[in-house]
């Protein structure tokens, strides 16, 4: 029997209030659509405030032989060629007009001695591109869009947790969910729904991502019968925080680098001038001697290799730990107070400079810090049209990190805040369009309504009936532990063949999730519904990082060391059958050679 339950309408429904989904709901509002948003969370509590030191976006007002091209060009080298192009290249040229539009809306960029906004160097991009607001530029972000889209007049909606997406026939057809504060059902009718609901991080332990990134929106796309692609490419961020236990994995902003911070491995050796790969050989400084020419601003000497893509140094401050090499909580030393004075470090880097003081009792304007890299970000996510961002489910729309392609294999740090505005934007609009496309709301059977609140209770009824049962936070931290063994920085064959066995058996388990206690606020029944979307996730990146068979930015199979050429021509891609998880890898569309001829 179907419990009651309440009913609200739109046109465009935007689930995930983090940057994406604020300007997806800034955008369609703006097209006139009547617009909702939804967030599992509260409004500016997201992962987007987790990119600290900025947002890139090719100005030229630091150095001006950066434009788009080159940007186009660092991004598709950082993301090791496989990104989507067409998203890269769409990126590139847009990421400008939505900064200047950002600063319109109210955001306070820092500015260069002439009064333009400033941008700092950050790994992977050529010249300094990072527009950004000291180490707070995600949360300025997330605080201008919350300012002006107040004024839009949409809906918003806050803790309240999606649990199913429905359909009628092929097209979406609304949201079912429930309150975190009441545990009451409700169900969203809408004409098109934007997916903006970030990352996948908590699978993992070691992370950055706070309790919201559980995958929910790669979950509900893959249920909705949308294609995910490239989930095998994780982002383990160089530098989190090893210490105290309590904040492992807290994010510490590459911006220290892009400021000038060194890393050091236990015996003092400035470790990443031995890590340097060939393809970025021309681009980094090859001695200590340079990168300080670079640091006193010396244009003609290149940047220090401290400043390698992510997935590089992620890897190297790995490999000195596993030798031996590590600091006495297992990670690298990471040095600005032999580079900067102390004022500059706390002009240029507040909050970390505070995060250290009072999480850590360490002052890093005197001591280094200690990090190691953690889960930060995922470049895999339901597949999208470049220009639309529509999935090939009619009415479902994506943006931001839900969506895969537009970073490859690896994302160059300030490419999601621009990525999440570019797309963000494109998202909102043609939702709107599509839902002004639309006769009316399409129709809801009422019998998925009745299996959605059923799924969604049968962890209550497993403990009234005192089954054989399990603890969703013993089930969360098993998988977590589990995920981070075998689909971490280093995988094997053998690793992700035996994570999926141990997956077969928390799956399992999860059949017995049983939550006491009522429905409002019940932090355990949230976890159990979490973890039937974080186990579909950690699959769909086990079997895709077993399938591909080569290392590649944020995937490094052990058992093959290198990139191989004809994987570099493919997508991997993933979506449920017949109740399993399907995988196929598929050509990727050829790019034209206007924009080959810029990658040269
Ligand atoms: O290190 C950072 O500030 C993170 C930036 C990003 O992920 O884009």
């Amino acid at each position: 029997m179907t419990e009651s339950y309440e009913t609200i309408q739109y046109d465009v429904l935007v689930i995930g209030a983090g940057g994406a989904g604020l300007r997806a709901a800034t955008e369609a509002a703006a097209q006139g659509a009547r617009t909702g948003l939804v967030s599992k969370s509260l409004l500016g509590k997201a992962h987007t405030v987790m990119a600290e030191g900025g947002l890139a976006a090719a100005m030229g007002n630091v150095d001006s032989r950066d434009n788009w091209k080159v940007h186009f060009r660092d991004t598709m080298r950082g993301g090791k060629m496989v990104n989507n192009w067409k998203m890269a290249h769409i990126h590139a040229m847009e990421a400008p007009d939505r900064v200047k539009e950002l600063e319109e809306w109210g955001a306070v960029f820092d500015r260069t001695a002439d009064g333009r906004i400033l941008q700092r160097p950050f790994g992977g991009h050529q010249y300094p591109r990072l527009v950004h607001v000291g180490d707070r530029t995600g949360l300025e972000m997330i605080r201008t869009l919350q300012n002006h889209s107040i004024h839009q007049g949409f809906g918003i909606h806050t803790e309240c947790v999606i649990t199913h997406l429905l359909k009628d026939g092929d097209r979406l057809a609304g949201a079912f969910g429930y309150w975190r504060t009441s545990g009451k059902f409700v169900l969203f009718q809408a004409k098109a729904v934007v997916l903006a609901t970030g990352g996948v991080g908590r699978v993992f332990n070691f992370t950055s991502n706070s309790w919201e990134c559980t995958g929910d929106g790669h979950a509900l796309a893959m249920r909705a019968g949308a294609e995910i692609i490239d989930m095998e490419f994780i982002q383990f961020h160089p530098t989190g925080m090893v210490w105290p236990p309590s904040v492992r994995g807290v994010l510490v902003t590459e911006g220290v680098r892009g400021e000038g911070g060194v890393l050091l491995n236990s015996q003092g050796e400035r470790f990443m001038f031995r890590y340097i790969p060939e393809m970025f050989a021309a681009d980094v400084a090859s001695t200590p001697e340079e990168a300080s020419r670079w640091l006193a601003g010396d244009s003609t000497a290149r940047r220090p290799p401290e400043l390698l893509t992510r997935d590089v140094v992620a890897r190297a401050i790995r490999s000195e730990v596993d030798q031996g090499r590590g600091s006495p909580h297992g990670g690298a030393f990471l040095n600005i107070a032999s580079q900067r004075t102390p004022d500059y470090i706390r002009r240029k880097l507040p909050s970390m400079y505070h995060q250290f003081m009072k999480l850590a009792n360490l002052d890093i304007t005197k001591e280094p810090m200690e990090v190691h890299p953690t889960c930060h970000y995922i470049m895999g996510g339901m597949r999208v049209d470049a220009e639309t961002a529509h999935s090939r489910v009619p009415g479902l729309f994506g943006a931001g990190e839900v969506t895969g392609g537009m970073h490859g294999a690896n994302r160059l740090g300030g490419n999601s805040l621009s990525d999440l505005l570019v797309f963000g934007r494109r998202a909102g609009l043609h939702a709107a369009q599509f839902a002004a496309g639309q006769n009316g709301f399409a129709a809801i059977d009422p019998k998925q309504i009745e299996t959605a609140q059923q799924e969604s209770l049968i962890p209550f009824h497993q403990a009234a009936q005192g089954e054989k049962t399990e603890n969703p936070y013993q089930l969360l931290a098993d998988l977590r532990t589990m995920m981070e063994a075998r689909a971490g920085i280093w995988r094997t064959q053998e690793g992700l063949e035996k994570g999926l066995q141990e997956l077969n058996t928390l799956k399992e388990r999860a059949s017995h999730l049983s939550v006491a206690g009522g429905r409002a606020y019940n932090p355990a029944w949230n976890y159990a519904v979490d973890l039937h979307n974080m186990l579909l996730v950690a699959e769909a990146i086990m079997v895709s990082a077993l399938h591909r068979e080569e290392s590649r930015g944020g995937h490094t199979r052990v058992d093959f060391p290198t990139s191989s050429s004809d994987l570099e021509k493919v997508t991997t891609v993933v979506n449920l059958k017949d109740g399993g998880l399907a995988w196929k890898k598929e050509a990727r569309p050829t790019m034209p050679d206007e924009l080959k001829e810029l990658l040269k």
